[in-house]
């Protein structure tokens, strides 16, 4: 399924061999984006709807979970996959690419402290949070737009940023599981995983992408695969996290052959593990069919040769 309708320009690597860039994005990390966003409305719409809430305030309580989400996995591709000089590296190059990725992370840095205003607002329109939680999740939010157009350049911003993000996120486990502390810690650990992808998926189609086609060369593609395999180990820690932690909170529901599962909202669960399933097989054909990224190498390193 490589997509063959892509226009490619060759760059010559200092090495010899050449680096191949697509003009268009591959579309399976663009898939992989839409399937777990996709997976994460049909799961707000399950507890909200549990919650007794309906019509926009569903809606909206969703924009009030995907952004922090979105601020997480961002965030920590930024401090943690993205390294400013690497090992065996030219430090001018790796320098360079560093650079541009770091302007991209304030571009969208800039969208996502946009999103994390209008997640501040959703809690005044869900009626169960009590007022302490409603607070906390504002303040939380507020912060994190506030630090989101510094987390470029200063890395302590980066950090509370991300840690505004987690927070939001571990709040709203604790307001949704009324107070059963493992009901919490397996929620927390749903949303988090779910965080640490879709914000690491984002990076990838908004920074990393960008930036690497604009330094094609070995040794900004080898850089550009050290991270993607980073972040391919965290999606493989997030992957069977959040099948594990959706299966205990569905379970909670009814027994595998529940008749809840068949219709109306129980049916939505069945759906998830569809889409969980797609996700899966995105996730092993996309290095298969070098779909990760446009420039040559940074999905697999052997396509480069010696
Ligand atoms: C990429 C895949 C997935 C994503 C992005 C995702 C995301 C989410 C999100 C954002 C929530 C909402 C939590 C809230 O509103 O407080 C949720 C709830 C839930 N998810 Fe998932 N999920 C995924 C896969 C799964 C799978 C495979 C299962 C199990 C079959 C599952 C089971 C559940 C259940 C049962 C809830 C509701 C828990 C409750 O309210 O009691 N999820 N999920």
């Amino acid at each position: 399924m490589a997509d063959t309708s892509m226009t490619s320009r060759v760059v010559e690597a200092p090495t010899g061999s050449t680096i191949t860039v697509k003009s268009e994005t591959p579309l399976l990390p663009r898939a992989a984006f839409v399937l777990i966003t996709l997976a994460s409305l049909l799961g707000v719409y399950f507890t909200g709807r549990m919650h007794g809430l309906a019509g926009f305030a569903l809606f909206w309580r969703w924009t009030a979970i995907w952004s922090p989400a979105l601020v997480v996995g961002f965030l920590a591709w930024r401090l943690f996959y993205l390294r400013p000089v690497e090992s065996g590296l030219s430090p001018e190059r790796v320098g360079a690419l560093h650079g541009a990725l770091l302007d991209r992370v304030r571009v969208v840095g800039r969208y996502l402290a946009v999103f994390s205003l209008v997640a501040a607002s959703a809690p005044f329109v869900v009626e169960y949070l009590s007022g302490w939680q409603a607070t906390a999740l504002v303040l939380a939010n507020l912060a994190a737009a506030a630090l989101l157009p510094f987390a470029w350049c200063d890395r302590r911003l980066a950090y509370l940023a991300l840690a505004a993000g987690a927070g939001t996120l571990i709040l709203w486990s604790v307001a949704d599981s009324s107070g059963l502390v493992y009901l919490t810690l397996v929620r927390a650990a749903h949303l988090l995983a779910f965080g640490l992808w879709l914000g690491g998926a984002l990076f990838n189609l908004g920074a990393a992408v960008p930036a690497g086609r604009r330094h094609a060369n070995m040794h900004a593609v080898v850089a550009g695969a050290r991270q993607l395999e980073r972040f391919r180990w965290v999606v493989r820690t997030s992957l069977p996290t959040i099948i594990f932690t959706g299966l205990w909170m569905a379970l909670r529901y009814g027994g595998f052959a529940s008749p809840f599962w068949r219709d109306g909202l129980g049916l939505l669960i069945p759906l998830k593990l569809g889409l969980i399933g797609a996700l899966v097989v995105i996730f092993i054909t996309c290095p298969l069919y070098r779909a990760c990224s446009p420039v040559r190498g940074v999905c697999n390193l052997d396509d480069l040769g010696a």
